[in-house]
């Protein structure tokens, strides 16, 4: 199956579906054809440069200079142009590896009717803390003893952020008196082997859908 991952930063998720991919045998049975990223200095970029995989860098300066004043709309033209970009690649599914932009339907829709299905990492349990800063969030609220624990999860992509099916959801434990860059580590840590089960159980997903498609 074709992979297309997006990205927005390090790539450290990236770097893992890379590694899944490419060991012998793999431990993620898929190709990753393209890699597009929303920010030019993402160190992803050259993570997929260096496992020679075509990258994109889809910028949204251009788009908010076209509709000045009106980013909403300037989001829907940069989102449609981003779907164009994703679809000619004939790609199974989408990954959200570290992806920092709120899809609109301009997006979603052309995607969802190719069949295409999208997939993203999110470092919180499913309904916890939705958007971003989802980690610094969990530990505040652990330093408040409004929470216990945390996770991550890998979910369907849908309109609302953060809140599609998850796929996988692992706890992650919190420790007293643990700093935020620990906990992010190990959060980073088991994100890493999540977005590789994540992944193959979306594809075996879509492969089952598909299927059970053919024969209706
Ligand atoms: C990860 O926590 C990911 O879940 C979040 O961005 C962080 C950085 O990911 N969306 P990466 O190193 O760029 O893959």
């Amino acid at each position: 199956p074709r992979l297309l991952v997006l990205i927005s930063g390090n790539g450290s998720n990236l770097q893992a579906l890379i590694s899944a991919t490419t060991s012998s045998p793999p431990t993620l049975p898929a190709r990753i054809i393209h890699v597009i990223s929303n920010k030019k200095a993402a160190f992803g970029l050259t993570r997929a440069a260096n496992a020679n995989i075509p990258t994109t860098y889809h910028n949204l300066v251009p788009y908010k200079k076209q509709h000045a004043g009106d980013i909403a709309a300037a989001r829907r033209a940069y989102d449609a142009e981003l779907a164009r970009l994703i679809l000619e690649q004939k790609p199974d599914m989408v990954v959200c590896a570290g992806w920092m932009h709120i899809f609109s339907d301009a997006a979603l829709q052309p995607l969802v009717e190719a069949g295409v299905g999208i997939i993203n990492l999110h470092p919180a349990l499913p309904g916890q803390f939705d958007g971003a800063g989802a980690i610094e969030r969990a530990y505040e609220a652990f330093q408040k003893g409004e929470i216990g624990g945390t996770g991550i999860m890998v979910h369907w992509v849908i309109g609302e952020v953060d809140r599609g099916e998850p796929i996988v959801v692992r706890e992650v434990e919190m420790v007293e008196g643990e700093g935020l860059a620990e906990l992010e580590e190990r959060i980073h840590k088991v994100e890493h082997v999540e977005i590789v089960n994540g992944t193959r159980m979306a594809l075996e997903r879509l492969v089952r859908e598909r299927e059970a498609a053919g024969r209706t």
